[in-house]
């Protein structure tokens, strides 16, 4: 049997996303999860109609596609060419998607920007993350909005399961989890094709407070922190997401 393992050390961005194993996978993660939070956040929101939002690692745009139903101009950005291929499928005059690295600002200034569902945290280095943030802020008007949605870490290290397998597509994916250098390090590996793959997802370990600490070194003012899709207050012991609401002063 083949063996490959998709993981290299000096590259921070890794191809798991990139690849169509990733989407099997996660695809319960759909759009139907994408279209209920979008419209509660849109609500909470209030942002005019017409607005600009760009969708900051926005996958195959299944939150870009709901935002441009209900009235607002679309941009997406992912490093995921395979994704933002698939994305592209549904753009139109306003809403359009392009291969592009968060960390790096696109010198256009938008009424808000999203970064949904742990797209944030991937690189080993909180200046990175710090460098991210400072770019979701180059891509705001003043006073515009941002949101980070991340996983709440103290419930995940409550409920880790070290272990499973998951059969999905017809394929068994063997996940393992653990907590390690501060960062939460999934392995992923299945066979496919009589090929043995082996990817790894490692996301920094980030709470509120370092998120606090990255809002202050970029001049960001938090405003409200919600703990679920449903936009139910954040509870540290609870919640199952951390979804930060921020303006750019
Ligand atoms: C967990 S997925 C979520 C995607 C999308 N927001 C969704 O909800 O379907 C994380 C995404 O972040 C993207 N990503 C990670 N680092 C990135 C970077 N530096 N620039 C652009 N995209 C990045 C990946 O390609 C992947 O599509």
């Amino acid at each position: 049997m083949n063996k490959i393992s998709l993981i290299d050390p000096k590259n921070e961005y890794n191809d798991w996303f990139n690849s169509p194993f990733y989407h099997k996978l996660y695809n319960n993660r759909d759009y139907s999860e994408a279209k209920k939070f979008i419209s509660k956040l849109l609500n909470y929101l209030s942002l005019k109609k017409n607005s600009t939002i760009l969708d900051a690692a926005c996958g195959k745009g299944r939150h870009s596609i709901q935002l441009e139903k209900l009235g607002y101009n679309v941009t997406g950005i992912d490093l995921s060419e395979n994704s933002i291929n698939e994305a592209k499928k549904s753009e139109n005059r306003n809403l359009k998607f392009l291969i592009h690295d968060i960390s790096k600002p696109l010198n256009i200034k938008h009424d808000a920007v999203f970064n949904l569902f742990t797209s944030f945290g991937y690189s080993e280095s909180k200046e990175k993350d710090v460098q991210i943030l400072n770019s979701i802020k180059q891509n705001l008007k003043k006073n515009g909005t941002g949101v980070i949605d991340f996983f709440n870490i103290i419930n995940i290290k409550k409920n880790l399961v070290p272990n499973d397998t998951v059969t999905k597509e017809g394929i068994e994916f063997k996940i393992s989890r653990k907590i390690e250098d501060n960062m939460v390090v999934k392995n992923i590996s299945f066979i496919d094709k009589d090929i043995l793959y082996s990817f790894k997802e490692k996301v920094n370990a980030l709470t509120l407070k370092d998120f606090k600490d990255y809002f202050n070194k970029t001049n960001l003012d938090l405003i409200k922190v919600f703990g679920d899709y449903n936009l139910k207050n954040y509870d540290p012991n609870l919640s199952e997401r951390l979804i930060m609401i921020f303006k750019n002063k």
